[in-house]
């Protein structure tokens, strides 16, 4: 592609960029009054444009934020969150898409990052470049006059509604104690500023509530109301986070005691998230959607699968990577950690497919049953199974 240059922007650009990643999306352009908010939620130099050399025109663009991701067995490394990628409509499918993912890959590498991770706005997109579904999330709705607590759901603290700007600062100092799925992300202070813009275009009040335990903060949760006349009201959980099983409980038993609400709905929750059994009525609950939620592309696969633990015998696995030759090869992975070996390997996966086992998703004995993984030692894929198994699904939990 010889017609077009790929460069980071520098931050007089980053509100073209970010224009041009909301026209594709069709969402409404950018207002003055808001740019300031957005701008706070990007960090410098991490936004990469790509120009047309005779019209100097940008016609694509990706940024990305830096993160970390929390690994099975509570260890993490650093992790490069995209979003905004776009490509203006009338520059698709020419390899616009494809030089920025190559430049941007190419750009965490250099800086070391581990892993890429992103939410995908289409799943037919990201797999060619090394990404694959790492968590998955489900939406639900909550019948709220059928949803009473069971009588020995735990008691939970103290639960109250606070200014957002000032209960932000306590929720970024207590989330990391609340991020130790595999899968969760560490949220810089962008990400928080990000939030904050975000809430600020909901068409209605937005209300933040806190729960503190005996250790202070250790839950939180954002929801708005819709309340249409005449009708009851919906409350939409847009988030909600708690360290353990008191701020969990804690914080349903205030949603379900809200006034006027009919109905809560609540999206991207953990596929195992207990509330149908916390409840006395578990059809209370319903699952509207499931669907791939972290999408992962794993840039050092020797650092990514040291930086977790396993359990049980070992196995030899080939990794093939398109962009990466450096991670291809053997890696020895057992008890003892993971190290590259040359001895023979039992399975064989492509990076991508890597992504969906490493924190658990998927085993790779069903991937055998897809092609996905080639099992060459009969009952490696049951002895890795074994290795990546994880207490609890992953879940990402954080929106970008
Ligand atoms: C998705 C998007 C960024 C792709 O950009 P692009 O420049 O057209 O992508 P490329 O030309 O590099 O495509 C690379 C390959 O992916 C395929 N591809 C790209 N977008 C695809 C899509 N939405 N669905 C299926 N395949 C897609 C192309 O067909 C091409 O395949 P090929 O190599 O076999 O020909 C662009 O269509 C876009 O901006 N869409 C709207 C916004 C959006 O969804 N952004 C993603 C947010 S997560």
């Amino acid at each position: 592609m010889t017609d077009h240059e790929v460069r980071t922007l520098a931050d007089d650009e980053l509100r073209a960029s970010q224009e041009l990643f909301r026209a594709t999306l069709h969402a409404k352009p950018i207002t003055d009054d808001e740019w300031p908010r957005l701008r706070a939620a990007l960090q410098s130099a991490r936004s990469l444009g790509v120009h047309e050399v005779d019209s100097g025109a940008l016609i694509g663009t990706a940024r990305s934020f830096d993160s970390a991701i929390t690994l099975p067995g509570g260890g993490d490394v650093a992790l490069g969150a995209v979003t905004s990628v776009g490509v203006r409509a009338d520059r698709t499918r020419r390899g616009v898409l494809t030089e920025l993912m190559h430049a941007q890959l190419r750009e965490f590498a250099d800086r070391g990052l581990v892993a890429a991770g992103l939410h995908a706005s289409e799943s037919a997109i990201y797999g060619r470049f090394g990404y694959g579904i790492a968590t998955w999330a489900r939406d639900y709705t909550v019948d709220v006059r059928r949803a009473k607590l069971r009588q020995d759901a735990p008691a939970g603290g103290r639960v109250n509604i606070e200014n957002l700007d000032s209960a932000m600062e306590r929720w970024a100092a207590a989330y990391p104690a609340m991020a130790t799925r595999p899968g969760m992300l560490a949220r810089p202070d962008e990400w928080w500023a990000g939030l904050r813009s975000h809430l600020g275009r909901e068409e209605g009040p937005v209300t933040a509530v806190t729960h503190e335990g005996a250790g202070g903060v250790d839950g939180f949760a954002v929801y708005s109301v819709d309340r249409p006349r005449p009708g009851s009201a919906t409350l939409n959980l847009i988030e909600l986070q708690a360290a353990g099983p008191e701020a969990f409980a804690g914080l349903w038993r205030y949603l379900l005691s809200v006034d006027l609400i009919g109905e809560i709905t609540a999206s991207a929750r953990p596929l195992d998230e207990p509330l149908e059994l916390l409840l006395t009525d578990p059809r209370a609950v319903s699952t509207t959607a499931q669907f791939d939620d972290l999408w992962l592309r794993i840039v050092d696969v020797a650092a990514a699968l040291a930086a977790r633990t396993y359990e049980g015998e070992p196995v030899v696995i080939e990794v093939t990577d398109p962009v990466f030759p450096g991670n291809e090869g053997r890696y020895d992975l057992g008890p003892d950690g993971a190290v590259r070996t040359d001895r023979p390997a039992e399975l064989h996966l492509s990076v991508d497919t890597l992504a969906t086992v490493v924190l658990g998703a998927w085993r790779p004995s069903q991937l055998v049953d897809t092609g996905r993984v080639r099992e060459v030692t009969p009952g490696a894929a049951l002895r890795a199974d074994r290795l990546f198994s994880t207490p609890a699904p992953p879940w990402c939990g954080t929106f970008f």
